[in-house]
């Protein structure tokens, strides 16, 4: 069986048909670069979550979650650099009245271009050398480069004053940083620990998204280690050797993984190095390793006048801790997840029969199983058998259409194993299951399949 090219357009088109992700404000004609995620979506992003706390909490001594608030103080943002250096290089093309992001247009004109080691000044001039064109109206006649600022802000109260201005987090970061003295003193915490949290981010992103790429709503899973300087850098390296294995653990291979280590740094960074993954567009950031050194405890210290330190107890030196921060797009590597899976298999290429398959890992697959009875007359039975799944894991049932339409419409959602109530059930009290990627049948007792599945789902 051979495969067919996949495509960003079929996934999008896949997601929206099957539950998956649905355009934003979709009634009112959907709102650019927002989405929300549908019933099987939804599985999908709590089961990736689910993931990563085994992985990054429940697995790690010394990990402590924390659910910050989205909403913080506006000191935080001062001391965080965000208010003075969280920007976009932007122009404006005088023609159409569009906006660009300069790095953008250049990176899409010369993929072995590197904007990011670039001034605004040589990005402009690059853009002008090269005649890089409008991509809305092909014309060239841009304004000058200007960074805007990526914090949503809003008011607090009811006055539109600048005193009032609150904004909405760009990372989940800092909600990890100023619960750093709370998390230590209240879990008896020794370094190097780790406060991990996954939350919604916001970025006012101007550039089309790629699907659910780059929106202005986003989820992150971050992960932020407190250590000593001097073992900063030996973490950094861990941590970007444990992002990748995590990735390949959810199922993507290794060749469809790469580092990417920054030229140009983050105001706060010293090293930083990304993962990125192939995605049918193009190799994409799903994940940071960053090296925020001791700037972000220190910049706190100083706005809010809170001593940042950490009492060694076996030294009793007194010093500010260095941060390893590894941090996870949830929306990115649900997007990975859901184009590595993607398949389309030839069945009979003379009848043009191709079936679609999501061959998700069983662990991040929204139904683990499906409960089809072969004929309606047999709903009693099935739905017997239903319960004892659905107790279990996420089970779904079907009973309309033909067995073979049933088996393509699981396939296509990514169920790994589909699990048959025929005619013979009365008696023997055995089921079929059916494997998605192999296609093959075996025959087991409903407490013989459950084991079975059960045993299966992993990670
Ligand atoms: N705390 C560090 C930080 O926020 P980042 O590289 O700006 O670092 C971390 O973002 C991750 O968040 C990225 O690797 C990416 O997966 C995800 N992300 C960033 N901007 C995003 C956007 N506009 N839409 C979706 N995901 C985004």
């Amino acid at each position: 069986m051979e495969n067919t090219q996949k495509s960003m357009s079929k996934i999008v088109e896949l997601c929206k048909g099957r539950g998956f992700i649905f355009p934003g404000s979709d009634i009112y004609g959907g709102l650019a670069n927002t989405w929300d995620y549908g019933p099987l979506g939804s599985r999908l992003k709590n089961n990736v979550k689910d993931t990563w706390r085994k992985r990054f909490i429940q697995e790690r001594k010394n990990s402590y979650e924390v659910d910050a608030d989205i909403l913080m103080h506006p000191r935080v943002w001062e001391a965080s650099g965000h208010v003075a250096s969280f920007s976009d290089p932007l122009l404006d093309c005088r023609e159409c009245k569009t906006r660009h992001r300069a790095d953008s247009l250049i990176e899409a004109f010369d993929p072995e271009a590197h904007p990011d080691s670039m001034s605004k000044q040589e990005m402009f001039e690059f853009i002008k050398a090269h005649h890089i064109p409008c991509p809305k109206c092909g014309k060239h006649d841009f304004t000058e480069i200007r960074e805007f600022n990526l914090m949503f802000q809003t008011y607090r109260g009811v006055t539109n004053d600048s005193k009032s201005v609150i904004y909405l987090r760009p990372e989940n970061a800092q909600g990890e940083y100023v619960n750093f003295l709370n998390v230590q003193r209240t879990m008896r915490a020794k370094l190097p620990f780790s406060i991990g949290q996954i939350g919604k981010a916001f970025r006012n992103e101007i550039t089309p998204g790629n699907f659910t790429f780059r929106t202005i709503e986003f989820e992150q899973m971050e992960f932020q280690t407190f250590c000593k300087e001097g073992t900063d850098g030996e973490l950094y390296d861990y941590f970007k050797a444990y992002g990748k294995k995590y990735f390949e653990d959810l199922g993507i291979p290794a060749e469809h993984l790469r580092y990417h280590d920054h030229e140009k740094l983050a105001h706060y960074a010293k090293a930083a190095c990304d993962i990125e993954f192939l995605f049918p567009f193009g190799w994409g950031e799903i994940n940071g390793t960053h090296n925020r050194t001791d700037f972000d405890l220190t910049r706190h210290q100083e706005y809010s006048g809170t001593n940042m330190s950490y009492l060694d107890p076996e030294t009793n030196e007194r010093y500010i801790p260095y941060i390893i921060e590894s941090t996870y797009g949830l929306d990115r590597t649900v997007l990975a997840l859901l184009c590595e899976a993607y398949d389309e298999e030839v069945i009979d290429a003379e009848k043009n029969d191709v079936r679609t398959v999501l061959h998700l890992s069983p662990a991040v697959a929204p139904y683990k199983c499906a409960v089809l009875p072969l004929s309606k007359k047999l709903s009693a039975e099935a739905m017997e058998v239903y319960s004892s799944f659905a107790g279990e894991f996420m089970t779904d049932y079907d009973e309309t259409g033909s067995i073979g339409k049933r088996y393509r419409r699981e396939d296509e959602i990514g169920t790994p194993w589909c699990v048959t109530v025929d005619f013979d059930y009365a008696t023997d009290k055995k089921v079929t299951v059916r494997d998605r990627d192999t296609m093959e049948q075996q025959r087991l007792s409903v407490e013989e399949a459950v084991k079975f599945i059960k045993d299966r789902i992993g990670f």
